[in-house]
């Protein structure tokens, strides 16, 4: 069973979100001398990546051992304001000391996105090394029940093999570069950050999926050997069970 915790405010929110890094953080530095990190795009981690370039986050992270990529990426320039990357560069990898060369982004210029897959997944392989598994995945959940940009019936969904793939989604006519379920299941620890009252009816079928409901990309997110948790605010918790 998932681990879910549900918050009032949205500073609580935010700050147990950002415990749970550093947590994982100083576990892996512990353990295995890094951090490997898999980033979420979209807008809602933008409030961690904030607290975690503030104090005392900023100055107490190990992001000398740090190392982050995507777990999706747009097909738009990495300076473009839906990009991924310029989110997570502007809010977070620009304002703390986390070594340039430590950073994976997914190339989305002068390339076609079934290279840019390609490449993705050689950069994080060869980041990752041969137990593949990233010590943190950080997730967000779209109101159609994706995650990163594993899209419902989408043909990146069903890959069990390449750790990316180049994604093309009808609904937004666009592509989109995504870490694959293989990828996001090796992960030894997950976390879905979710709020908004938008995500209350989705996040209750992910969690509790009724019976012959279709099973939503974001329900196929198993960690096969590591820990699942899903950081709620009031409103995204809404309509779970045991809403307060
Ligand atoms: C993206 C994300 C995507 C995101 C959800 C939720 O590239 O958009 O990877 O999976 O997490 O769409 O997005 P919001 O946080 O903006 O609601």
């Amino acid at each position: 069973m998932a681990d879910i915790r549900t918050f009032d405010a949205p500073d609580e929110l935010t700050t147990a979100a950002a415990d749970l890094v550093l947590d994982a953080a100083r576990a892996a530095v512990r353990d295995r001398k890094r951090f490997t990190w898999c980033l979420s795009g979209g807008n809602t981690p933008a409030m961690l990546y904030r607290k975690l370039a503030s104090e005392p986050y900023a100055a107490s992270f190990p992001w000398d051992r740090t190392y982050v990529f995507w777990g999706d990426e747009r097909w738009v320039p990495a300076d473009d304001p839906d990009s991924n990357a310029r989110m997570a560069r502007d809010e977070l990898l620009s304002r703390v000391p986390l070594p340039q060369d430590h950073v994976r982004p997914i190339v989305t210029t002068g390339i076609e996105p079934e290279a840019s897959a390609a490449a993705a997944e050689r950069a994080v392989r060869t980041l990752l090394g041969p137990d593949l598994r990233p010590d943190l995945v950080l997730l967000g959940l779209g109101e159609d029940g994706h995650t990163a940009s594993l899209f419902p019936g989408t043909a990146a969904l069903g890959e069990r093999t390449a750790l990316y793939a180049a994604n093309r989604v009808p609904r937004l006519d666009t592509w989109r570069i995504t870490a694959t379920l293989p990828l996001l299941n090796a992960a030894r620890r997950i976390a879905f950050l979710v709020t908004g009252t938008a995500k209350a009816r989705t996040l209750r079928q992910v969690l509790f999926p009724e019976a012959e409901t279709v099973v939503l990309p974001a329900s196929m997110v198993r960690p096969a050997n590591g820990k699942l948790t899903w950081l709620l605010d009031r409103e995204a918790a809404s309509l779970l069970p045991h809403a307060g």
